[in-house]
């Protein structure tokens, strides 16, 4: 039987002006809105007590699994305001499936998509007023599930919870859309063959901590992950998928191993490179393909794309013996294209032709 999100209202609101305030320039991650849904599953009564109900701290065991095992998956969407008003969201689909594969991977109950959708719906339109207009600002939904069950012994928990909160969202990256850099770590690996690199889960965030921070000692915004076999093959960066565009006209993602997330956004630009006219490709490629094409031109542009990043330029690769700056070091046009489309779609001012968009 499906969930039911009753809605039981915060009787504390955040008074119309703060909230103004904050959708004028909300930042990232910074602010919440009044709501959060929650459901529960125990191994005895699968999912039940759902509901929508005021945002705030969540009362957890100090032995629930998740604080010691990080038995724990997320996700990442967006709600779009469009210009008559409505609010829609992008391929939300494909994040509940992806949520699935996450809760098989982390041995986590699956949400099933149709409960995931109504927790999406049902808090969007509670939370309607919090989701901004104008410029490229979203309200941007986490949902995420972990371990609550109270027990130390190592194995899947017999009690979990779903909880989604929402958080009104400009630019990922402080500075917007101007082109970042990127630090090649030799040090640190991401995740390996058979591990968890697929899921969204984390622990895969954890551990790109300490990397990111020394991709930020170098001048950083992010970091890039070779493979953790080789150190060879380009695999993805700390929270984002990478794209090359080459000068054949190929726009160019790492293939798909086991260990790089599968970003929706990496999916959606495959589909749409035909579009601009560009040849899609899912290979291989190395970080000496991608350190050479960069200087001999045969790579003309390079992007990191996400949800949250959007499609954001790549400016420069460093590594420890150098800096490989990417063209000239501003957006390139196949970028913004790109960028342009993607957006177009999601704002509702270009046609919708792959059916992508779920009005709330
Ligand atoms: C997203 O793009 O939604 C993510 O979850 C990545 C994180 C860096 C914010």
């Amino acid at each position: 039987m499906s969930l039911i999100f009753d809605v039981h209202p915060t009787s504390d609101p955040m008074p119309a002006r703060r909230r103004e305030e904050i959708l004028a320039n909300p930042g990232f991650g910074q602010h919440f809105t009044d709501h959060m849904a929650v459901a529960t599953w125990t191994a005895a009564d699968g999912w039940h007590d759902s509901a929508v109900v005021p945002y705030g701290p969540i009362r957890l065991d100090p032995a629930a699994a998740v604080l010691h095992y990080a038995q724990e998956i997320f996700e990442g969407l967006k709600a779009y305001r469009h210009d008559d008003g409505s609010i829609w969201l992008f391929r939300p689909d494909q994040n509940a499936a992806r949520m699935q594969r996450s809760a098989r991977r982390l041995a986590l109950p699956e949400l099933p998509a149709e409960d995931f959708l109504s927790s999406i719906t049902t808090l969007v339109g509670t939370d309607a007023d919090w989701v901004p207009s104008g410029g490229e600002t979203s309200l941007y939904l986490r949902p995420f599930m972990f371990a609550s069950e109270p027990f130390l012994g190592v194995r899947p928990a017999q009690r979990v919870s779903y909880v989604l909160i929402a958080s009104p969202a400009g630019a990922y990256f402080a500075q917007g859309v101007k082109p970042v850099n990127i630090w090649i770590t030799e040090s640190y690996s991401r995740a390996g063959r058979g591990g968890t690199g697929a899921a969204k889960c984390g622990g895969n965030y954890a551990s790109s901590l300490l990397a990111q921070s020394e991709a930020a000692e170098q001048g950083c915004e992010q970091v890039l992950f070779p493979d953790s076999a080789e150190g060879k093959w380009v695999e993805e960066l700390g929270g984002m998928n990478v794209y090359l565009v080459t000068n054949a006209g190929e726009l160019v993602t790492p293939e798909l191993t086991g260990s790089i997330l599968e970003g929706v956004t990496r999916d959606s630009i495959l589909k749409l490179a035909t579009d601009e006219g560009l040849t899609p490709v899912e290979r291989k490629v190395s970080v000496e393909e991608l350190l050479r094409g960069i200087a001999d031109g045969a790579i003309r542009e390079v992007f990191a794309c996400g949800t949250a990043a959007v499609v954001t330029p790549i400016g420069a690769f460093k590594d420890i013996d150098g800096e490989y700056p990417v063209g000239d070091g501003a957006v390139g046009e196949v970028t913004q294209k790109v960028r342009r489309e993607l957006l177009d779609i999601q704002y509702g001012r270009a046609e919708d032709r792959y059916g992508w968009m779920t009005k709330i």
